[in-house]
């Protein structure tokens, strides 16, 4: 299987996966080099994600898993028609949370490509209708998890602005619209209190993949543990760091100049 994020954000779906799905291979491309995804030109954010999911399906991926929901909401379309293996994207957690909030008010936290696109638009018209939502573009984030800070004053002040203004308003919950934003859970908490629910999707695109698999005869069950090999265009001693501290198990990663 082939995952891709803009940077190593997308680990907090892989490690879904890999619970979910332990026998299977996994290629995990981390496009730290040209991270973050989020202020660049939608031409740009394609011709990245057409290259490393063409790298990933040379390596063998059977299906790919687009671990990101900023190149999800940007380019999806494309990927389908331009590669024959099956796609798997991100869909931000809208649904459960507007049946999930009790005050009827949800944040919805991303980058701010994913915040004015249509496909978050879509996801709020047909599942939030009745529900009050407050989009947030969160700049930064992504960065300080790509730096692999996830707690300490920096982050906490990241963190503030973003989740305080959502408080004051009454929302109760927040979705994580972004892949890298799971790992700042905890920071997250300790902010707001318990009383906050946050909900992130990948558990939810770890059970659509394993579903997708097994639709396609293309599942692969066994008592052998399956290989992860992390690839990045970042810089590798740092990547493999920060993959290693995300995942709490040791990975190096290799790099890849496409
Ligand atoms: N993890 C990516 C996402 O889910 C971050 C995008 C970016 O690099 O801006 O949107």
């Amino acid at each position: 299987m082939g995952v891709f994020d803009s940077g190593l954000g997308g680990l907090s779906v892989l490690r879904e996966m890999r619970c979910l799905l332990p026998s299977e291979d996994m290629l995990y491309f981390g496009d730290s080099g040209y991270c973050p995804y989020g202020g660049r030109p939608p031409e740009f954010i394609l011709g990245r994600s057409a290259t490393v999911t063409g790298y990933l399906v040379e390596r063998g991926a059977k299906i790919i898993v687009v671990a990101c929901n900023t190149a999800t909401s940007v380019c999806i379309p494309e990927l389908r028609a331009r590669f024959d293996v099956p796609i798997v994207a991100m869909v931000p957690a809208v649904k459960p949370a507007a049946a999930a909030t009790r005050s009827g008010k949800i944040g919805v936290l991303a980058t701010p490509l994913t915040v004015t696109g249509e496909s978050l638009a879509a996801l709020i018209r047909e599942h939030a209708r009745d529900t009050e939502v407050h989009p947030v573009p969160a700049p930064g984030l992504v960065e300080l998890v790509e730096a692999g800070l996830l707690s300490g004053p920096q982050v906490e002040d990241a963190l503030r602005p973003l989740l305080c203004p959502l408080l004051e308003r009454g929302v109760d919950t927040v979705v994580l619209g972004c892949t890298h934003y799971p790992f700042l859970r905890n920071a997250m908490t300790a902010l707001s209190g318990p009383n906050l629910a946050i909900i992130d999707s990948g558990a939810a695109v770890a059970r659509r993949t394993r579903h997708v698999l097994a639709e396609q005869g293309l599942l692969h069950t066994g008592d052998v543990p399956g290989r992860l090999e992390l690839f990045t265009s970042g810089e590798i001693t740092h990547v493999g760091a920060v993959a290693s501290r995300l995942l709490g198990e040791p990975v190096t990663a290799t790099h890849i100049a496409v």
